[in-house]
């Protein structure tokens, strides 16, 4: 079952980066070809169902499986990035995360007005990362239609802070 092999295959590293911090470290999942395409197909078939029209991604984990969920859907990626990194004109939002803060931008032109549009990361931890996302994806006038995360740590309580802009909340490990 994928979500035991997930469970088998992630790595906890105490103490890192910050002390008192159990980072779920997801690369050993990178380096097998097979439990990466069972998490893409994973991620499709609970999507169904739900009209997207674009995955947005945030850096840098959120790329990994975002860009091969859109390219599995056939639909636009487009890319979220941390402050200072996007070549043209941006958006920007700040937030906080389990283990310090950020900011993040986007493309002022990265989603058409209305477009329907799927926010993916690797994981849900205290979720201001992908609530500022969502925030920078309705400033462009794009409806958030759901959210997708290989893992969430569910003692965090992310995911309360979703609701508000979906209820549409995947997570294949918790
Ligand atoms: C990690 C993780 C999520 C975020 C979750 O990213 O990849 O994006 O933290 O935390 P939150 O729910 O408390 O906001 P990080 O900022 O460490 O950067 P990275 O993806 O570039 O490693
Ligand atoms: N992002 C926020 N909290 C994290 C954690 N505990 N492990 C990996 N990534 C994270
Ligand atoms: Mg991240």
């Amino acid at each position: 079952m994928l979500e035991q092999k997930l469970r088998s295959v992630v790595r906890d590293i105490p103490d890192f980066p910050t002390p008192g911090v159990v980072f779920k470290d997801i690369t050993p999942i990178l380096k097998d070809a097979g439990l990466c395409m069972a998490i893409v197909d994973d991620l499709v078939e609970r999507l169904k169902g739900i009209d997207i029209d674009v995955i947005a991604g945030v850096e840098s984990r959120g790329f990994l499986f975002g860009l091969m969920l859109a390219t599995r859907l056939g639909i636009p990626f487009v890319p979220i990035r941390k402050q200072g990194r996007l070549p043209y004109k941006t958006i920007a939002e700040s937030y906080k995360l389990e283990y310090g803060q950020a900011t993040i931008e986007m493309h002022e032109d990265a989603i058409d007005p209305g477009a329907r549009v799927l926010v993916h990361d690797d994981l849900l931890a205290t979720g201001g990362t992908v609530v500022a996302s969502a925030k920078l994806i309705e400033k462009l006038g794009g409806v958030v239609v759901g959210f997708s995360f290989i893992i969430s740590l569910d003692f965090l309580k992310g995911e309360g802070r979703l609701t508000r802009f979906s209820d549409n909340i995947i997570s294949l490990v918790r």
